[in-house]
Order: C-alpha cells, then sequence, then structure tokens
C-alpha cells in the first residue's frame, strides 16, 4: 500500500440525459448493483483518507442508495465543467494529501491501474491515465512534444485537424497534490468551446510551472470505458461479465461459454465446478466441489452442495442444498429451504420454506411449503401440502421412510409419522400414525348397463 494520504473525488454529476431515463445514471447497475457503486468499492480498496462524491440535483436519490457514513457528499449546484466540480470537493481536502479523480460512470477500472497513476506521481506533478483507442472521436486527446513529454490535454471540441489525428486520449482518471490541484483550478477559466472549466486545463498549467507529467497508458479499454447510453451500458455490463467469467474460469471453473453466464454478486466455487449456458447467478453463491449447472438456471443467495447436479430450467433462491442431489429439471426452490445430502427433485416440483433431509424424493409435479420431511421419504406425482387456509400458513410434518402415493393433499397442521404410507389420491386432514396405511378414498363403484346419452335428433326440427 502507498504511504500517503489519499483523497478520492467520485465526479457524478451528470444528468445522464442521453439515458432516457428516470433513475439517475450512477444508479444503473452493472453486474447487478449501482455503477457508482463499483467506483466507490474500487476506491475503497486503496484504503484512503477519504472518498468524496460530487453530485448534481439528484443527489438524494443516490445518497440514500449508499448507506455508508464514509462517504462525503459535495453538491454541484451548477455544472460548470469538470474542474469545477473537483473544486466542490476540495475543501476539507488537506493542501498535502494526493487527490485522485474517479468517475460514477467509469465503473470497471481496477485497483491495480490506480495503484500504477499514483506512484507515477512520486516523481512527477500530475499523473494521467490515458489510452490508445483507434475511434478517439469525443475524447481529450494527450498532446506530446518531440521527446514524448505530455504538454497539455485538448478537448475534441478545441482540437485542430491535426491534433484530431491524435489516438493517445485522456481517460478523465489523474492524480495530483490537492494544493496543487486548487491553484490550478483557481487560475482556469472558461474560455473554450464548451464554456465549461476544464480539469484537463491543469495539465498545461502544471507544464507552464515547470511540472513533469506522467501518462500511464492503460492497456485494457475496458477499464476506462465511460458509459453514456443504454448501449454503453450494455457494452460495459458484457465486459464486467467477461471479467467475471475469466476469473471463474482461472479459479477452475468450467464455463461452457464465457459469454453465456451473467454474475450479479459474488460466486465462490470449488474444483470441478461446470456452469453451462445462460446460468445467472446473483446475491452469494457457494457451488461445492464438483457442482454442476445446467443451461438456462437463475440462482440466487444459494449453496449448492459438492457433486450436486442441477439439471436444465431451475429456479433456485435463498437455498441450501446438500451434496450429492438432483434437481430438476423445471425445478423451483423458493427462500428458507434447506436440503440434505442426495435429495431428489424433479420437474414442475416447487419447494418453500422447507426442510428436507437425507435421501427424500419429490420427483414430479408437487408443491412442498412450510414442511419438515425426514429421510428415505419419497413423494409420489401430484402431491400438494395446503399450507394456506386462506388467512394463516401451517406447517407439515413428515417423518423417516413415508410413503406417500400419487395426488395426495395434505392439509396443515399435519403430521405423518414415520414408515407411514399413504394412499394415493387421498386429502389428509388429521395425523397419520407411524408405520401404518392410511388413506382417505371415496369407495370405488361401476353402474352396471350405463349408458351414455345420446344426441336427441328431434331437437331443433
Ligand atoms: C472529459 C474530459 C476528456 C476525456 C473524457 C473521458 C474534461 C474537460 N474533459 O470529457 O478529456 O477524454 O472526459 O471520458 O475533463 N462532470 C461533473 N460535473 C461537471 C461536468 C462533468 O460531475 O460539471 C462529470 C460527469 O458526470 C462525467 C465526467 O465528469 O462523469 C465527465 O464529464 P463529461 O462532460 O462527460 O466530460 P467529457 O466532455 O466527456
Ligand atoms: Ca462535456
Amino acid at each position: 500500500m502507498f504511504e500517503l494520504n489519499l483523497a478520492v473525488i467520485i465526479l457524478a454529476a451528470g444528468q445522464g440525459k442521453r439515458m432516457q431515463s428516470r433513475l439517475p445514471k450512477v444508479l444503473h447497475s452493472i453486474g447487478g448493483r449501482p455503477m457508482l457503486s463499483h467506483v466507490v468499492d474500487t476506491a475503497s480498496s486503496l484504503a484512503p483518507d477519504s472518498i468524496s462524491i460530487v453530485y448534481g440535483h439528484e443527489g438524494d436519490r443516490i445518497r440514500k442508495r449508499f448507506d455508508r457514513a464514509d462517504l462525503r457528499w459535495c453538491l454541484q449546484a451548477e455544472r460548470l465543467g469538470t474542474g469545477h466540480a473537483v473544486m466542490q470537493a476540495l475543501p476539507g481536502v488537506e493542501a498535502t494529501a494526493t487527490v485522485l479523480v474517479l468517475y460514477g460512470d467509469v465503473p470497471l477500472i481496477r485497483d491495480e491501474t490506480l495503484q500504477l497513476l499514483l506512484a507515477g506521481l512520486k516523481d512527477h506533478t500530475i499523473s494521467l491515465l490515458t489510452t490508445i483507442m483507434a475511434e478517439p472521436t469525443g475524447y481529450g486527446r494527450i498532446i506530446r512534444d518531440h521527446a514524448g513529454r505530455v504538454r497539455r490535454i485538448v478537448e475534441e471540441k478545441d482540437a485542430t485537424r491535426a491534433e484530431q489525428e491524435i489516438t493517445e486520449v485522456n481517460t478523465g482518471i489523474l492524480a495530483a497534490r490537492a494544493g496543487d490541484l486548487q491553484r490550478w483550478l483557481q487560475r482556469t477559466g472558461n474560455d473554450n468551446a464548451q464554456q465549461e472549466y476544464y480539469l484537463t486545463d491543469c495539465v498545461g498549467l502544471a507544464v507552464e510551472e515547470g511540472g513533469a507529467v506522467h501518462a500511464e497508458i492503460c492497456r485494457d479499454a475496458d477499464e476506462v470505458r465511460g458509459i453514456n447510453d443504454k448501449l454503453q451500458l450494455a457494452d460495459v455490463e458484457r465486459a464486467y461479465q467477461r471479467r467475471q467469467a475469466m476469473d471463474l474460469m482461472r479459479r477452475g471453473v468450467t464455463v461452457r461459454d464465457p459469454a453465456r453466464l451473467d454474475v450479479r454478486g459474488r460466486v465462490s466455487a470449488g474444483r470441478d465446478v461446470t456452469l453451462d449456458v445462460n446460468v445467472i447467478l446473483e446475491g452469494n453463491i457457494e457451488l461445492g466441489d464438483g457442482a454442476s449447472i445446467g443451461p438456462n438456471c437463475v440462482i440466487r443467495d444459494a449453496t449448492i452442495g459438492a457433486d450436486t447436479e442441477i439439471l436444465p430450467n431451475c429456479v433456485i433462491e435463498g437455498a441450501r442444498i446438500g451434496a450429492q442431489c438432483r434437481i430438476g429439471p423445471f425445478t423451483r426452490i423458493r427462500p428458507h429451504t434447506s436440503l440434505g445430502h442426495d435429495v431428489r427433485l424433479g420437474n414442475f416440483v416447487e419447494i418453500k420454506a422447507s426442510r428436507i433431509d437425507e435421501g427424500s424424493k419429490v420427483n414430479h409435479l408437487s408443491y412442498i411449503g412450510d414442511t419438515e420431511m425426514g429421510s428415505r421419504t419419497n413423494i409420489g406425482a401430484g402431491t400438494i401440502v395446503c399450507n394456506y387456509d386462506g388467512v394463516n400458513k401451517h406447517r407439515t410434518h413428515i417423518g423417516n421412510d413415508v410413503f406417500i402415493g400419487s395426488d395426495v393433499q395434505l392439509v396443515a397442521p399435519v403430521s405423518v409419522g414415520s414408515g407411514a404410507t399413504i394412499g394415493a389420491g387421498s386429502t389428509i386432514t388429521k395425523d397419520a400414525p407411524p408405520g401404518e396405511l392410511t388413506l382417505s378414498r371415496s369407495p370405488q363403484k361401476t353402474i352396471r348397463g350405463w349408458q351414455r346419452p345420446k344426441k336427441d335428433t328431434m331437437i331443433g326440427r
């Protein structure tokens, strides 16, 4: 870590008109959380003394999303340019502190890159992050002299034809000492094409004073990509997802197609984990050794045990799933569910707020809610737990080694003892004792000689 007194200033006062949205730009999400929170997290990882966020009109909505006491919120009432924006945050920052300027709409910047940028300040007065762009339209260009030293930055709108040919561009991210920035920014005017106070003018002023400028060229264009509209939002999202997939693959996860995986949270994965295509992982996800997730699964806040197989098209939320289970295809698991070892759940089965112990099976077309189920129990096709009486939810208890036939309704609160068998088609409203066959079934009868009605040919004549 750096032995410096570091103050991070994040510019986020842009209106984001081009997003065509009521949501402030920096609250649009990348990887499932506001783009600004990526920048704040990266800034935090540098262990700065302060993080200031320069915000505009929609400040309150933005502040509400960041429940952290350690952020300084600085209002820029009028959007007069990037230099003016930085000035709103400088009061309160020690003159000797190093200021690092970041952007709320440039979310993929990495801390390693920022460390390099800050290291550049050791023997320079200003350190800029630049990048090479084949298509530099819209960006400020880096003007160097014959010796290759940076002299100034010229904004696209103020650049000559020749300057517009330059492909080294300003990412906007820079570092300098607070006292220097304060002095330079007081001297900048707004006599330019956009009538704004440009932060970039500090570079020319530093050079005028005889200061040396360091330019750290960022090799990964994704890191410095900004977001102004929904197209760029989608581009940055893809870049972020590519990064997540690469991270997982480096840690040994087999990702069938890195372009068809979405991570919107934190994933920890053991060895030999496989993720098939179109998987969405949200919140906190733990995948045990050898776990495999089939195509088109959405999994949120879940732990998946070792060697468990999730077959295609499952939706799993808020669940702990044991080892060696087989789930799906087409299973829905809802919050507060926990499954033991070797549990089997099949197609069109919904489980909610239930505990199912080792070796039990619910293979077809069932709803199990608010239930405790023991081990080695088998639930027949179409079995429904009636847990809701229209007002209250009630619990169901099912013991070990129970066999429940097909199409049974268990009207909660009710319990089925261990070793019980329930006959197919029963509606169970009272507790079923252990070890016995219980059924409720109207007797079957046959009406001999009964005839189906025939169409009356006289009607309508
Ligand atoms: C700026 C740089 C340009 C660089 C480009 C990289 C200046 C003068 N130009 O240009 O050299 O290539 O970024 O994307 O700095 N902001 C405020 N308050 C303001 C103005 C801007 O908070 O008054 C914030 C915006 O929300 C945005 C960022 O600063 O996040 C950049 O502002 P923008 O107007 O987009 O700058 P560019 O013209 O793109
Ligand atoms: Ca501008």
